[in-house]
């Protein structure tokens, strides 16, 4: 299971603006790490993800391209049964909660 989150949701690094947006990808966070502990003993694997600042409607001009966004996603979603689960990474790098 892969959760869309954001940098945004990080409290390490967490500023002011869109409070909503990040408040929102800190529950996601938050949700990550409980359904993660949930499904261990099913072997069901649980992490957020950030894609990083993309170019989408969202991210606007100036951002990655979307397949580089999309591949940090399409890893986590692809992990070996013996992957990491509860983690929050991007480009398949831990980041700081
Ligand atoms: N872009 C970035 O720089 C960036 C950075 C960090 C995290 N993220 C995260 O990456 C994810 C995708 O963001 P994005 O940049 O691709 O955003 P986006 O360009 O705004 O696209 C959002 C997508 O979500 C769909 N959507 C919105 N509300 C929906 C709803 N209620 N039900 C079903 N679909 C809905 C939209 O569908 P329609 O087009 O049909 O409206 C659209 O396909 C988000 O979770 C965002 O927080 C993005």
């Amino acid at each position: 299971m892969v959760n869309v989150s954001s940098e945004s949701g990080s409290l390490e690094s967490m500023s002011g603006g869109t409070p909503a947006y990040g408040i929102s990808k800190a529950a996601l966070n938050a949700l990550t790490r409980k359904l993660a502990d949930e499904l261990r003993t099913e072997g069901i694997l649980v992490n957020a993800v950030c894609p990083g600042w993309i170019a989408t409607d969202m991210g606007g001009p100036g951002g990655d391209p979307v397949d580089q966004g999309a591949a940090g996603v399409v890893w986590a979603a692809t992990l070996p049964d013996s992957g990491p689960t509860g983690g929050f990474f991007r480009k398949g790098e831990p980041l700081p909660w």
